[in-house]
């Protein structure tokens, strides 16, 4: 029965945000579903709302009011868990505005999503420098996840894991890597620790969001193909965030592409890549400007 849920599905996610300009809806109405094991690609121009949903779905939306309406349902176990179930509960009326209560909201969504970050699902952003802990030997941090997935793992066991994780995101001499700390490695090498950092705590769902913005052509290339060689090696349930529609293409089962903070094309990859399904005219114009290799979406 549960094989046949969505690990993620969000419905009608609203975000908005008060501004001097007044309440701006940057996320409006956005529904999509991920299988299990499914990578789905999201596509879209800068301030589309790319960020915005998949901080809904880790629960991380700061600013005010911030999500005002829709349902993010995981998957944990057999149970449908609704990120978003006691939303009512944090809105009042101001006027004839409606609101969010931030700090009763930050209390319950802090509450409810604590036990899911790690094992349900963690994720990698841009300046991995920045996301990974300077004070701490990037052996100790991949160890932390290890530990944290499986606490009963004896200690020599658990560092043995960690030189096999950074192994396995391809670091040169992942023995000398486990000994040291951030600022000791290049920004790839960086980003390489953090997917192993967020993979090791074995999540159902890993966002990636713009991974490779930020690092050099030939590292951003290399970062690509560690997930292509990562999901190879196992199936995983993952969004992968991106300007890049070739990346997107490239590693995505399932896109949806976003503009103005909607949903304006939900597509297979295969499809997109071989110009097939009825396409916006906004993909349409992604596709032929990314002048695919293939030639066959124009
Ligand atoms: N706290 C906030 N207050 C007001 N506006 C915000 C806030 N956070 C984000 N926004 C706005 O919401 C919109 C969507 O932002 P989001 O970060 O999701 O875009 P994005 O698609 O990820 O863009 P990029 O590709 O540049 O990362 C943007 O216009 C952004 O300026
Ligand atoms: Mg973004």
């Amino acid at each position: 029965m549960s094989a046949e849920l969505p690990l993620l599905s969000v419905q009608d996610l609203v975000i908005e945000f008060d501004t001097r300009q007044g309440r701006r809806r940057v996320v409006d109405q956005v529904s999509f579903d991920l299988a299990p094991g499914e990578v789905l690609g999201i596509l879209g121009e800068s301030g589309s709302g790319k960020t915005m949903t998949t901080m809904a779905v880790l629960g991380l939306v700061a600013g005010e009011p911030g999500v005002m309406g829709g349902s993010i349902k995981l998957l944990d176990g057999e149970q449908q868990v609704d990120l978003l179930s006691d939303l009512d509960g944090v809105l009042s009326r101001k006027g004839d505005r409606v609101v969010k209560n931030g700090r009763k909201w930050r209390r319950t969504v802090h509450k409810r999503m604590q036990p899911l970050w790690g094992r349900m699902m963690t994720a990698v952003f841009q300046n991995p420098r920045h996301s990974l802990d300077p004070l701490m030997t990037v052996g100790a941090q991949v160890e932390e996840s290890i530990e944290l997935a499986l606490p009963d793992l004896a200690a020599d066991a658990v560092a043995a894991k960690a030189v096999d994780w950074l192994d396995r995101v391809q670091m040169n001499q992942p023995q000398r890597v486990h000994g040291s700390y951030p600022h000791e490695l290049s920004g790839g090498m960086c980003q390489r620790a953090m997917i192993a950092v967020a993979l090791a705590r074995r999540p159902k769902l890993l966002i990636a969001d713009e991974p490779t913005t930020g690092l050099d052509t030939t590292v951003r290339a290399e970062i690509v193909e560690l997930f292509r060689a990562l999901l190879e090696e196992e199936r995983r349930s993952m969004m992968y965030i991106s300007h890049d529609i070739r990346e997107v293409l490239y590693l995505a089962d399932r896109v949806i592409v976003m503009k103005g903070g909607k949903v304006v094309e939900t597509e297979t990859a295969d499809n997109l890549r071989l110009g097939r399904g009825t396409r916006a005219d906004y993909t349409a114009m992604l596709l032929s400007a990314a002048d695919l290799p293939t030639g066959a979406a124009a």
